[in-house]
């Protein structure tokens, strides 16, 4: 048996066939079983990791996404192109896209809700290859950036808000408790849950949240996704500082694809300036950090997470110091950078989804900022740490911060992507 430590170029080829294996003709799924069909923000990332070997395929990920585009402009979390039993909840609990009251023939079905929007920011990445393909985008990117601030701002504080855990893509963040404790779950009856069966438990939300999960669901079908209904009652509303600078990120990016195009992008430059100005509300004086808060109470969180670090990425830099200085501190108490919940909390979990592993994504967007704002050293010790996580452990779904092994799900799309496009660069 060959037991030689694979070499980059191993480890290239591999990325490649997982992301062949996971193609299921137009988009990719994040993993087989686990997740079988395709996730919007998944897709986004994936695309740059096609881009490395197969330009068409890329653009192909981003179009099929807008395929499934509601009237409303909101693009769905999860497109359920094909039927798989191995996933729940699936189309007969969301009762989304598909035939729903308004929406147009051929829309698939789908999630009620959306996810973060990176897409513009890859879609500037990729334009350089295929700039014509990408003003195709521009209307599209718009009109879901447009529905952004109109749905998920309905009380009008220039920050973008979540109205479930799953919207932000960062689930079972122990921030969210604020909100998730006004969830009502008594209506939820016995369902099976699917990823416990696929994953080790230890690794994924618990049952108490997975059930208010679920009456957000049963929330949002019973209104007919109503973005009225949901922007202003949603029992779960917290503003999201994730959300929010992946949003301000892609709107700067929006908005110089169309002037690139000689597209008046007024509009887009007034969108931008709103969130740009009211960034500052995530910040928690107490904690010094940026940190997602109630929006009806106006309670904040009171711990860090990796998202409190995307501010650069936004291109929010008035705190840039504070940030780097935790990012030092961060970097003390977890040899891997950037766990996903603070390291010195009470509680971080290494192992359990988002309350401590690392995201190799959330390392790629922090890395930018910082590279991008003046911090390059900080930026290459992400990408130099993503590196040796997936060295250590694999195309996984996410890494413990601490033991450097591979967390979740394996075979992972956006994983193998991130290691194709950005972190084995030497
Ligand atoms: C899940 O099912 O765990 C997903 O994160 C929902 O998007």
């Amino acid at each position: 048996m060959d037991d030689k430590p694979a070499t980059p170029a191993d480890m290239t080829r591999q990325a490649r066939e997982i992301l062949v294996a996971n193609d299921r003709g137009g988009y990719t799924v994040p993993t087989a079983d686990l997740y079988p069909f395709q996730w919007n923000w998944d897709s986004a990332f994936v695309a740059l990791g096609w881009a490395t070997f197969d330009s068409d395929r890329a653009w192909q990920e981003i179009e099929k996404l807008f395929d499934a585009q509601w009237p409303s402009g909101m693009v769905p979390h999860i497109i359920f192109w094909t039927e798989a039993s191995t996933y729940f909840p699936g189309a007969g609990v969301w009762q989304a896209g598909g035939n729903m009251a308004g929406a147009p023939d051929g829309l698939p079905f789908s999630s009620g809700i959306s996810q973060p929007p990176v897409v513009a920011s890859i879609v500037k990445g990729l334009a350089v290859d295929d700039p014509a393909r990408a003003a195709k985008l521009i209307e599209p990117l718009n009109r879901w950036h447009k529905w952004w601030h109109s749905a998920r701002d309905a009380y009008d504080l220039g920050v973008i808000a979540i109205t479930h855990p799953w919207e932000s893509g960062r689930d079972n963040l122990p921030d969210w408790d604020l909100g998730m404790a006004k969830v009502d779950t008594s209506r939820v009856g016995p369902y099976q849950r699917r990823d416990t069966e696929l994953v080790d438990p230890s690794m994924r939300p618990h049952k108490e949240e997975y059930d208010r999960y679920l009456a957000l669901v049963q929330f949002g079908a019973e209104n007919g996704w109503d973005d009225d209904i949901i922007g202003h009652k949603n029992p779960f509303l917290m503003a999201d500082p994730s959300i929010t600078a992946v949003l301000l990120a892609a709107e700067r990016d929006l908005a110089s694809l169309m002037k690139d195009n000689d597209i008046d992008s007024s509009e887009v430059d007034v969108r931008i300036e709103r969130l740009a100005s009211n960034y500052d509300r995530f910040w928690n004086s107490e904690v010094g950090a940026y940190c997602a808060f109630d929006v009806r109470s106006g309670t904040h969180a009171g711990t860090a997470t990796s998202a409190s670090f995307l501010a650069p990425y936004a291109g929010v830099t008035d705190r840039l110091d504070t940030v780097v200085a935790m990012l030092e501190a961060w970097s003390q108490a977890a040899p891997y950078l950037v766990p996903s919940f603070d390291p010195r909390g009470e509680r971080f979990e290494a192992n359990r989804y988002w309350c401590g592993p690392v995201w190799a994504v959330v390392n790629y967007m922090i890395a930018t900022g910082l590279a991008e704002q003046g911090a390059p050293e900080w930026a290459e010790r992400i990408r130099i740490s993503t590196r040796d996580l997936i060295i250590t452990g694999g195309f996984a779904e996410s890494f413990n911060p601490v033991a450097g092994s591979g967390t979740g799900g394996h075979t992972f799309s956006w994983t193998a992507a991130m290691w194709l496009a950005w972190a084995h660069a030497e």
